[in-house]
């Protein structure tokens, strides 16, 4: 059964996670690899073997860095979270809130001028380059639910909720909530009426 899209404010606010290295950083990378590998990359590759060559990709080095930037801010560990967020800039060109809380099962291929502040983003959550996702005006941030893809360029900005399993189009600007398997193009972003019922 699909989520209904939540619009209460309260929602949108950053959500606490377990803290632990093994919650935060090793299981969540093992499932973000998982999503890698499910897409083709490093095929047949079983234990470190295949991190050792995701490694080599910016994506989920990225993603890695993040993880480890969301644990060190999770466990209250002074300028950590903020080091690792101004190299993944540097290295990878991607600004990633460390205190923001992602799923697992990310799968991020390019990195390079995106931003993204989210107040939460789900499981199994696919994140092409050059998007953003972040405030619409002066506070609030998206909510992405699990299982949603955001495509090259796209924005998703302010207090919304993208329903599980939506696409959000190439370069779509999205300023209202979505309904779940919904596919968003356009700016402002609108619904394929047809898409909707194939998915
Ligand atoms: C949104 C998307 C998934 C839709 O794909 P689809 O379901 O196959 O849709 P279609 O290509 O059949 O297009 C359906 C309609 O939407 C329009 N459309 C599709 N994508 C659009 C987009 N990004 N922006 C505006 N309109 C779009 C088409 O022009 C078409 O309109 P029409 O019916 O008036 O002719 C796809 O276009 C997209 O944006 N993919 C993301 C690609 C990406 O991020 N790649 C990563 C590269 S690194």
């Amino acid at each position: 059964m699909l989520n209904p899209v939540s619009t209460r404010t309260e929602d949108h606010n950053v959500v606490p996670s377990e803290n632990s290295l093994r919650c935060l950083f090793f299981e969540c990378l093992e499932r973000d690899a998982d999503a890698w590998q499910r897409r083709g990359w490093a095929p047949g590759l079983t234990g470190w073997r295949r991190y050792f060559r995701l490694l080599t990709f910016g994506g989920y080095r990225a993603t890695a860095l993040y993880r480890l930037a969301h644990w060190a801010h999770t466990n209250g560990i002074p300028w950590v979270p903020t080091t690792l967020h101004e190299v993944n800039q540097a290295l990878h060109g991607l600004e990633m809130t460390p205190s923001m809380v992602v799923g697992a099962g990310l799968y991020m291929p390019h990195t390079v001028g995106s931003v993204i502040t989210a107040a939460k983003i789900g499981e199994e959550v696919e994140l092409q380059g050059g998007i953003t996702l972040g405030m619409r005006g002066a506070h609030g941030f998206p909510i992405l639910d699990d299982e949603v893809v955001v495509s090259c360029g796209a924005r998703v900005l302010g207090t919304i909720t993208v329903g599980r399993g939506s696409i959000i189009g190439a370069n779509a600007v999205v300023i209202r909530d979505v309904a779940p398997c919904s596919v968003m193009v356009g700016v402002p972003a609108r619904a394929l009426p047809s898409r909707i019922e194939q998915r």
